[in-house]
C-alpha cells in the first residue's frame, strides 16, 4: 500500500477542503473502497444511501448510471463521475424507443427497468429494481406478465424465482455473461467442497450451477453469515479481493472477469475529480423528475 499512500492522503485532505464524501461500488478495488471510500455497498445501497447525503459533493465510484441516480435522488448535491467513460453494457443496449416498442408489442403490462440505464431509460419506465431487490419488486406488481429490461438474463433468473412472465430484451452485462456452467463445474473438482455464489446477471444456466446467486451485497451477506471456508464468487475480480481483505481465515477461489468500466475509478481519477470538481453529472430536465418517480416507486417497495 505504500505506493497509494500519497494518493490516499491527498483525497482524504480533499475531502475535508471539499465538503465530499465518496460512495464506492462493492467493485472497487480495494486501495479505493478500502482506503478511500465513505459509503460503500451494492447499486441498491447506493442509491438509498445517496438520499441521505448531507455533505456538498458525493464522489460517485462506480459508473454513470449510479451517478446520475445519485444526482437523482440528492439533486442539490454536486455529483462527480471521476472518469466519464465508465459506462455499463446494460446502459448502452437500450433506448426510450426500444420500451416504446416493448409497450406496443405487449399493451398492459408494466414496464420493470433494471437501474443499470440511462435516466432516459428509466424515464421511460413504470418502476426500477436492482439485483438485490428484483423479486420484492416484481412480487409486489402483483401481476402475471411484466417486461423486464434490460437484461436478459436477470429477467430470466427473476422469472424462475417468481413465476411470473417477463418479456425483455437482449441486453447483458460483458462481465457476467461470459461465465459458463464449465467453470463452475472446473471450480468444484480443482476445490472440493466449495461454495459457489453467483450473480444473477449470470445467465440462467451458470446460476444453476451455483449454490447461491445474489447481488454482491447478497453474497457478501452470505460469505458472513455462513463463513463457508472455500468459497468461489462469480462476479467481477474486486468483489473477492474486497471481501477476501476484511475474511483473511476464508479461502477465496477467484475465476473472475473485469469491468473496464468500473476498472477507471482509480486513486489519480479520483484525486483528480476532487481537485478539479469535475466531470460533473446532471440529468436533463426533461426525464429528471419521471426517472425519480421509477426510482422512488422502487425504493418504496425496497
Ligand atoms: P449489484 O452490486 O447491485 O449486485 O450490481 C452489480 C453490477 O454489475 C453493478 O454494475
Ligand atoms: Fe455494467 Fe456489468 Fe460493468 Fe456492472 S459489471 S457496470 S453491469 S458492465
Amino acid at each position: 500500500w505504500a505506493m497509494y499512500a500519497d494518493d490516499i492522503e491527498a483525497i482524504q485532505r480533499l475531502k475535508r477542503e471539499q465538503d465530499a464524501v465518496i460512495l464506492a461500488h462493492n467493485y472497487m478495488t480495494p486501495e479505493v473502497f478500502h482506503g478511500v471510500s465513505d459509503i460503500k455497498g451494492d447499486s441498491l445501497a447506493l442509491a438509498r444511501e445517496a438520499q441521505h447525503v448531507d455533505a456538498g459533493t458525493i464522489v460517485l465510484a462506480g459508473v454513470h448510471f449510479m451517478a446520475e441516480t445519485a444526482k437523482l435522488l440528492n439533486p442539490s448535491k454536486r455529483v462527480l463521475l471521476p472518469d466519464l467513460r465508465s459506462g455499463c453494457s446494460l446502459a448502452e443496449s437500450i433506448t426510450p424507443e426500444d420500451i416504446a416498442q416493448l409497450r406496443r408489442d405487449h399493451p398492459g403490462a408494466p414496464v420493470v427497468t433494471y437501474v443499470n440505464t440511462s435516466a432516459a431509460v428509466k424515464a421511460a419506465s413504470d418502476i426500477c429494481c436492482t439485483s438485490g431487490n428484483a423479486v420484492k419488486i416484481i412480487t409486489s406488481l402483483g401481476v402475471d406478465k411484466v417486461i423486464m429490461i434490460p437484461d436478459q438474463y436477470l429477467a430470466r433468473n427473476i422469472s424462475a424465482l417468481t413465476g411470473v412472465e417477463v418479456v425483455t430484451h437482449p441486453g447483458a452485462c460483458e462481465v457476467h455473461e461470459r461465465f459458463t456452467p464449465l467453470d463452475i463445474v472446473q471450480i468444484r473438482e480443482g476445490h472440493p467442497g466449495v461454495t459457489v455464489l453467483a450473480h444473477p446477471e449470470c445467465p440462467p444456466e451458470v446460476v444453476a450451477e451455483a449454490d447461491f446467486a445474489g447481488s454482491t451485497a447478497d453474497m457478501q451477506r452470505y460469505v458472513e453469515t455462513e463463513r463457508p471456508a472455500s468459497v468461489a464468487l462469480i462476479t467481477e475480480c474486486s468483489m473477492s479481493d474486497n471481501i477476501a481483505a476484511q475474511h483473511p481465515d476464508l479461502e477465496f477461489v477467484r475465476p473472475c472477469n473485469l469491468c473496464p468500466h468500473m476498472k477507471r475509478n482509480t486513486l489519480g481519477a479520483i484525486r483528480a475529480a476532487l481537485e478539479t470538481g469535475g466531470p460533473e453529472i446532471d440529468v436533463d430536465p426533461a426525464v429528471a423528475e419521471p426517472a425519480r418517480r421509477a426510482i422512488e416507486r422502487m425504493l418504496q417497495v425496497n
